[in-house]
This record gives C-alpha cells, sequence and structure tokens, in this order.
C-alpha cells in the first residue's frame, strides 16, 4: 500500500463482508420457508427483503471500498480527506442498520409502516431498494459525500487515468441512476417504468462499467501487464456495454403496459449483451497469457472467475430468456430467480470477493498469505452456487409448463410442486454459506498468521 489514506477501503470491506454472511443466513431461511412457511416469527416478505437488500447494500459497500483503494493510488496521492471518509463510512452504517431494524419491525408489527402524511416510514416496497424515503436522502448524500471525496482526490493532484476516470464515471452513472426509484406515481406503468432505470441500469450499465475498470485494475496489479493494452481494452468493453445495455433496458418493458416497439428495441439490444462479456472473458485470458508474471496466483484466479461467471449468469443466463417470444413463457418464474443468483454472483460477488483478495494483503502490509482457505472458499460457493441454480432453473421449467402451458395458478402450481427442488437448494445453500464462512475466517485472518509451507504448496498446486 502505498498511501496511508487506503485503509479506509478495510472499513467498507469489513461490513461488506458482515453483511455477506448476514444475506447468506438470510436466503436459507426463505429457501426453508418454501417447504415450511411458518419457520419463523418473520414472515418470507421480510426475509426476502432482507435478503436481497442486503446484497445490495454490501455489493455497494464493496465497490465503495475498492473505489477508495483504486483511486488514491491512481492519482498517486493521499486521499482529499480521511475525516470525510470517516464521517461517511459510519452515517452509512447508521442508517443501514436503522433501515434493517425498520424492516424487522415491520414484520413484527405492519401496522407500523402505514403512512405519515402520506408517506410509508419504514419501507417504499419497490424491490430491491425499498428503503423508505428519509433513508433515500440519507443514502444519496453518503454516496454524494464518497464521491466528492474521490473526484476531489483526481482534481487535487491532476493525474488523472483511464482506469480511475472510467471507475469515477460509473459511480457518477450509479449514482444518478438512483433519483429515478424515488419518483412518485400513480400509474403502476410509469412506476414500474422508472423503477427498471433503478435495477436494469445498474447492474446491466454502470456497475458492469464499474466492472469493466476494477478488472483492468486487478489485471494490471497482478500481472503487471501494460497499462495503454488495458485500457484500450476497458474502453471498448464498456462501451459495448453502453451500447447494448442502456437499449437493452426494453427487455423489462415487454409486458408492463409500455407501447409494443420495446418488444424490438429490447428483444434486439438485450441479445447483443452477452458480447461485452464475452471480450471481458477473453481480456483476462489474453493478459494472462501474454504476462506470466504473476504476483498472486489466487487474485488472478479470482479476477478471471469473476469474468468467466459474469458472463455466464448474466450473459447465458440471461440471453436464454431475453427474446419476447421466450420470454412471454417464463416470465417472473424461477428462470428468472435463477439468472438472478448466478449473475449477481458470477458479476459482483466475484468482483468483490477479488479486489478485497488483490488488494488487502497491501493493506495489511504482507506479500505472501495462506492462499489454500482462499481457493477452498472460492470452490464451495461456486459449486453450491451453480447446483442451486440448476435446481432453481428446473424448478422454473416446471412452473413455467404448469402455469403457461396448462394455464394453473400460481398458487396452485406452488402447492403441488416437488420438494425435492426446494430441499435441493436448501442443501446446496448450506454448503454456500460454508463457502462463506471460510471466506469471512480468511478476510479476519489474511496477513495476520504465519505463511506455512503446506498451504504455500497447496497454492502452488491449486493454481
Ligand atoms: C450482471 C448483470 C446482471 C444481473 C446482476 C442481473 C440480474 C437480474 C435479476 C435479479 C433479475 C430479476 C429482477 C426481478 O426481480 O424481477 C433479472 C431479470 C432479467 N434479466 Fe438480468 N441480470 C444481469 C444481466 C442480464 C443480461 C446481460 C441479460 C440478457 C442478455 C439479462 C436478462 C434478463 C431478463 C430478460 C430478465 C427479466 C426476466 C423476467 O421477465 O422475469 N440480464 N436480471
Ligand atoms: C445460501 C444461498 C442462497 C439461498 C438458499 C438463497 C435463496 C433465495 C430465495 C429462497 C429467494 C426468494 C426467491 C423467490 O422469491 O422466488 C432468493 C432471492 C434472491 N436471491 Fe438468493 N439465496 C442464496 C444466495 C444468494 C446470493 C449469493 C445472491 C447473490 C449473489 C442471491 C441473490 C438473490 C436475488 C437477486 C434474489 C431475488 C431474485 C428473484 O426472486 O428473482 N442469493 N434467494
Ligand atoms: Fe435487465
Amino acid at each position: 500500500m502505498k498511501y496511508e489514506s487506503q485503509k479506509i477501503a478495510q472499513n467498507f470491506y469489513t461490513f461488506a463482508v458482515v453483511l455477506f454472511l448476514v444475506q447468506t443466513v438470510v436466503g436459507i431461511i426463505a429457501a426453508i420457508q418454501f417447504i415450511w412457511p411458518d419457520v419463523l416469527i418473520l414472515n418470507f416478505n421480510i426475509i426476502r427483503t432482507l435478503h436481497i437488500n442486503a446484497l445490495v447494500v454490501w455489493l455497494l459497500a464493496g465497490l465503495m471500498g475498492a473505489t477508495y483503494y483504486v483511486v488514491p493510488e491512481e492519482s498517486q496521492s493521499e486521499l482529499w480527506s480521511v475525516p470525510l471518509a470517516h464521517f461517511q463510512f459510519w452515517a452509512t452504517v447508521a442508517a443501514v442498520g436503522l433501515v434493517i431494524l425498520g424492516y424487522v419491525w415491520m414484520g413484527l408489527n405492519p401496522q407500523a409502516n402505514s403512512p405519515i402524511f402520506g408517506i410509508n416510514p419504514l419501507s417504499e416496497g419497490r424491490e430491491y431498494i425499498e428503503a423508505p424515503r428519509w433513508a433515500d436522502w440519507l443514502i444519496a448524500l453518503s454516496v454524494i459525500l464518497f464521491l466528492v471525496n474521490n473526484v476531489m482526490t483526481m482534481f487535487k493532484t491532476k493525474h488523472w487515468t483511464g482506469i480511475q476516470g472510467t471507475l469515477v464515471g460509473g459511480l457518477v452513472f450509479l449514482t444518478l441512476m438512483y433519483l429515478p426509484g424515488m419518483f412518485y406515481t400513480k400509474s403502476m406503468v410509469k412506476d414500474q417504468f422508472w423503477w427498471w432505470w433503478v435495477i436494469h441500469l445498474w447492474v446491466e450499465g454502470a456497475w458492469e462499467v464499474i466492472a469493466g475498470a476494477l478488472l483492468a485494475f486487478m489485471l494490471m496489479k497482478v500481472t503487471n501487464a501494460p497499462r495503454a493494452v488495458l485500457e484500450k481494452w476497458m474502453y471498448i468493453e464498456v462501451g459495448f456495454v453502453l451500447f447494448t445495455g442502456i437499449l437493452g433496458t426494453g427487455h423489462h418493458y415487454y409486458w408492463i403496459g409500455t407501447p409494443g416497439y420495446w418488444l424490438w428495441v429490447g428483444g434486439i439490444f438485450s441479445s447483443l449483451e452477452p458480447v461485452p462479456l464475452l471480450l471481458m472473458v477473453w481480456d483476462a485470458f489474453r493478459t494472462t497469457r501474454e504476462n506470466r508474471v504473476v504476483s498472486n496466483k489466487l487474485g488472478l484466479f479470482l479476477a478471471t472467475a469473476h469474468a468467466i461467471f459474469n458472463f455466464v449468469g448474466a450473459g447465458l443466463w440471461g440471453v436464454i430468456h431475453t427474446l419476447p417470444q421466450v420470454n412471454k413463457w417464463t416470465h417472473g418464474t424461477q428462470i428468472t430467480t435463477a439468472h438472478g443468483h448466478l449473475a449477481f454472483y458470477g458479476a459482483y460477488v466475484l468482483l468483490v470477493v477479488a479486489m478485497i483478495y488483490i488488494t488487502l494483503p497491501h493493506i495489511r502490509g504482507v506479500t505472501e498469505y495462506n492462499q489454500s482457505r482462499g481457493y477452498r472458499s472460492f470452490w464451495w460457493m461456486t459449486v453450491s452456487m451453480v447446483f442451486i441454480v440448476l435446481t432453481i432453473t428446473g424448478a422454473g421449467m416446471v412452473q413455467t409448463y404448469m402455469e403457461r402451458l396448462l394455464g394453473l395458478d400460481y398458487v396452485t402450481v406452488k402447492g403441488t410442486y416437488n420438494l425435492w427442488f426446494w430441499i435441493f437448494r436448501v442443501l446446496f445453500g448450506f454448503g454456500f454459506l460454508y463457502g462463506v464462512g471460510l471466506f469471512v475466517l480468511d478476510y479476519f485472518r489474511l496477513g495476520r498468521e504465519p505463511v506455512t509451507v503446506a498451504s504455500a504448496r497447496f497454492a502452488e498446486k491449486a493454481a
């Protein structure tokens, strides 16, 4: 680590890692509730909200931590204001903590979310961004403070690089795209129209831009590949992501009451979305082939795995149901859930995990660390996730057949499902939890335990 202020990244990483564990435990509870609805005092709706909001928040925290590491490094200067970064961190933790308590309280006492002056105080009820209005403002403020700090760091030194510029550009896009989610209208069609700007333009726009920048950074750090080449490919990837992803939003406008031309626009542009993701995979392999000196094998392994699973989860599992001709059968089924899991895992969980393994050793001041636990954690998480996704893809096919071909209603189908789908999801969920547990343990131990010969050899072999 070159600059003392990069240490702030660790606060965000710790928050992210702890919430990842919470998200996973809550995911297992949600899965058990498919078999046993009354297993807990909190109902499925609250558990599901906690699961997906924890996901969004921890990934954002991880990306913030990564940015606080990358921007000073690329700017070749200390962060503009360390106290501001600390304030922003604690304000975020406090706001998120209050929102979570609010969801739990609402679960115990649904009346508590009754409108006050027309505003629901505990949950706004829009999937993934359920946070109430007062929290929206706090979150927006926190993100603006975060942006100001990083942009001022860049302005202060005037040392600008493509990586850092693209990263901050993606973050500004991300912030702007939070605002359509705060727009109230009485029309459900318009509400959904704007809501997708947040959800879709985040994960298939802004976040992919950030991923492109961080992939270039990671490859440069672990292989010492030339910056000019990496940045050239980054611009091509990111340009293509925006070209396909922005109009690709249309794949959510097929059936919500928007004009018919969206069937064409959405179908054509979203079908092209896997192309830049495939470029990223190729970029990772090309860089690895051309630069043989690797400083952090696990880091390179995870960065490449991120590129591959971004392509498989978002690209492949996305494109299979993105044409309107297919989507009219699969819309809103477990096929969607299967894709949602593999896409988020491949594109963003692995991105944050890879960034942590690449930057944390520098933050903790070590060059060598036990890599074996990191590999084991990766395999437990990845194999379990792949099986969860295969299981619910199967469940989704059965659901599509019964609901859309036989015309049975949602509740009847839910009541007649083969329970084994749900039992397998729970079992693989525990496998995933074990992998997350290893990762969390490794996070707290990294650089703080002696490097053993055995584990160094294991890492050699695994790589
Ligand atoms: C990393 C990027 C991506 C992530 C994290 C992601 C995640 C998700 C999630 C969570 C949903 C469910 C939303 C809901 O609750 O209704 C969804 C829906 C969808 N995604 Fe993605 N996705 C990504 C990329 C893609 C790509 C590249 C494609 C197409 C090639 C795609 C196609 C779709 C389609 C068609 C739906 C709607 C499914 C339906 O009609 O029910 N996604 N995505
Ligand atoms: C232990 C592992 C996990 C289990 C058992 C699990 C289980 C569940 C369950 C039961 C739901 C509700 C599905 C529904 O409403 O039909 C859900 C939703 C969701 N989970 Fe997970 N989850 C796990 C891990 C993860 C991870 C690691 C991610 C992110 C990478 C994730 C992302 C999501 C998303 C985006 C949704 C909403 C998608 C949708 O309903 O279309 N989950 N999960
Ligand atoms: Fe989308």
